[in-house]
């Protein structure tokens, strides 16, 4: 990290900051039930949540931070609730959008975003527009995103390359596969966080976590502050990362 940042954060200096963070944002619910309230108000709360864990991740240096917010299974969820999403979702983005531009964030979703609502894909594909040719950070928001289904369309997709002869079945290899998933410029992420204490993956990025350090967050993403990032990134940098060969340290 740069010296200045480190002024900043003394317990950062000297550290890796990941340069890939993805957030499987969970626990609105459980905030919520704990309250009495409606589960919609964990995720109003689930929203500053994330403000705060994008603002840090600019801060940081992080150059992308890629954030759970639908899955294609959260369909089965009570009508109220997935139409409450759906319009949270739009609204927040609508609220961050000239914040984000300002601080030269990239805004890009995934996910099968032909099924989302109709204003929902408008406001999704004007935010990607505007924020195209930003820099410092991109924020990949994963929207009815479920990896099962985006392997499934990365199958798809190469399955018609083959049937309209343009590629052989030999051909297909690992980059090739990565090169039709969703936002296959990015690259993998070296940290996941999940918040709310569960330690499963919930169809999250399946293929590009395949050497993710996870680090399991005791707190309801509600709760999520600046330090349990922090802390996180000193876990990171505890870890010794072997892709499956041997470390240096070894
Ligand atoms: C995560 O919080 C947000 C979404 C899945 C949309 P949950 O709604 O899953 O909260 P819990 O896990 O029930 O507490
Ligand atoms: C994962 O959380 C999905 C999102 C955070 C958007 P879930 O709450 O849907 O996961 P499960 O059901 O506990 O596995
Ligand atoms: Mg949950």
């Amino acid at each position: 990290m740069t010296e200045s940042l480190a002024a900043k954060h003394p317990e950062l200096a000297g550290l890796e900051i990941p340069h890939h963070i993805a957030v499987i944002m969970d626990g609105n619910g459980r905030w919520a039930g704990q309250r009495g309230m409606p589960r919609i108000q964990g995720h109003f709360e689930g929203h500053k949540a994330t403000r705060r864990c994008v603002e840090a991740c600019v801060d940081l240096g992080v150059k992308v931070l890629s954030i759970y917010a639908f899955s294609t299974e959260n369909w089965s969820r009570p009508v109220d609730e997935v139409e409450g999403l759906m319009e949270l979702i739009e609204a927040a983005l609508q609220e961050e959008i000239d914040d984000l531009d300002a601080n030269d964030v990239r805004f890009v979703a995934s996910g099968r975003l032909a099924e989302l609502p109709q204003s929902l894909q408008r406001t999704i594909a004007d935010s990607i527009a505007r924020t195209a040719d930003n820099q410092t950070m991109t924020l990949n928001v994963m929207i009815n995103y479920g990896s099962r289904a985006e392997m499934v369309d990365a199958a798809r997709a190469l399955a018609q390359r083959v049937a309209e002869g343009q590629l052989a079945p030999a051909d297909i290899d690992e980059q090739l596969f990565a090169d039709v998933l969703y936002r296959s410029e990015l690259p993998d992420p070296d940290l996941l966080l999940r918040p709310g204490g569960e330690m499963r993956l919930s169809n999250f990025m399946l293929w590009q976590i395949a050497y993710a350090e996870l680090v399991v967050l005791p707190v309801l993403w509600p709760d999520f502050q600046i330090e349990h990032l922090k802390q996180a990134i000193v876990e990171y940098n505890s870890r010794r990362r072997r892709f499956g060969g041997i470390a240096d340290t070894d």
